[in-house]
């Protein structure tokens, strides 16, 4: 079966690092996103993933050539203006003749992909949300959902307070083709406030409710609670090849790591840190080539690929990349 990836936004909130790179090449433990995506895909039989992007695609299409030989035939859409993301999936139209999947290329899961399909089948409706529970829907979309599973109504980014429900989208759909039909031709187009709601009135837009590890890594705050989440055994993750895995530490290949340097809990090491005398690292993520010089101290912090951390530094609750910093709220 076909699938579409909607990779084309700007990554706001994982700024600095989308500043440099796109979101869906964000490692995740050591690997781009995508690749982790892939991994995520092996579950059901993509044979063609066309990746709908804009937002520094040329980086998109480097990662494709790179990784061609995956067994699933990559294909990629430029949106030279960004079309939302109803309008990515219209663009596409002339490669979905058949029920197909689509999903945003920022969740981190171990949603039953199978399970979704099966449930579509047997609904019969046009197009089906993958729906996760959640504590607060108010940064997500939600969705009134009858016994049965159809959606009665869909609301994105409700109120807080205001939600119809718990259940939110969790970015993966499956879909009929004349859905399409119902989106305007090259224009910029949301699919959760314009076409959601459209396919709801006319009784045809079905969730499916799984309870599984589900998580937005579009956040600083989230992107380091995945790897925390890893840690702790609830998600299944692709290991880089070369990497060394003990007691909450993850070692990316060619680290040299001074003797009295103190790592854990949960610290990732991108490919070819170096981390001097004394360094201390704690619930933090570091990307390839970071310089950690002597007598530092990081905690809660991404520091970006290529980055040097000058000796004696408290680095705490923040995101560093070669761009700028912020703190992470
Ligand atoms: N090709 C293309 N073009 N892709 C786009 C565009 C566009 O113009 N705009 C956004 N995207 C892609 C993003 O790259 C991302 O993979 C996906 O569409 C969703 O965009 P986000 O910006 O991450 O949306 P969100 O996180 O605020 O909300 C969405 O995801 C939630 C789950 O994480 C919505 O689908 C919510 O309903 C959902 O609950
Ligand atoms: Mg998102």
């Amino acid at each position: 079966m076909k699938a579409i990836l909607l990779v084309g936004g700007e990554g706001t909130r994982l700024r600095p690092f989308t500043l440099e790179i796109p979101k869906p090449l964000v490692p995740i433990l050591n690997l781009p996103y995508l690749e982790q995506f892939l991994f995520f895909l092996k579950q059901v039989q993509v044979h063609e993933l066309i990746l709908a992007a804009g937002y520094l695609s040329d980086q998109i299409l480097d990662f494709c050539k790179r990784v061609s030989g995956s067994g699933i035939i990559l294909k990629y859409l430029i949106e030279k203006e960004p079309l939302g993301t109803g309008g990515a999936i219209r663009n596409a139209r002339a490669f979905l003749d058949e029920t197909f999947l689509a999903f945003n290329a920022d969740i981190v899961t171990n949603f039953d992909l199978r399970r979704l399909l099966q449930f579509h089948v047997v609904s019969k409706g046009e197009m089906t949300l993958g729906l996760v529970p959640v504590l607060d829907p108010s940064s997500f979309g939600a969705a009134d959902l009858e016994s049965t599973g159809r959606i009665l109504r869909f609301v994105e980014k409700p109120e807080k307070g205001k939600s119809p429900s718990n259940f939110i989208n969790a970015g993966m759909y499956v879909m009929e083709p004349q859905v399409l039909d119902l989106i305007p031709e090259k224009e910029k187009v949301s699919l959760e406030r314009e076409i959601f709601p459209k396919i709801a009135q006319s009784g045809k837009l079905y969730g499916f409710p799984w309870k599984c590890y589900w998580q937005d890594m579009g956040t600083l705050k989230n992107y380091l609670q995945i790897h925390q989440d890893f840690f702790k055994g609830e998600l299944l993750l692709k290991i880089q090849e070369g990497s060394v895995q003990k007691n909450g530490i993850f070692i990316g290949r060619g680290a040299q790591i001074d003797s009295s340097a103190q790592l854990g809990p949960c610290v990732v090491l991108g490919e070819n840190c170096q981390l001097g005398a004394d360094v201390k690292i704690s619930n933090s993520v570091l990307w390839d080539q970071v310089i950690v010089e002597k007598g530092s101290c990081i905690s809660n912090a991404i520091i970006g690929k290529k980055c040097v951390i000058r000796k004696n530094s408290i680095v705490h609750e923040k995101a560093i990349s070669l761009s700028g910093e912020v703190n992470i709220v």
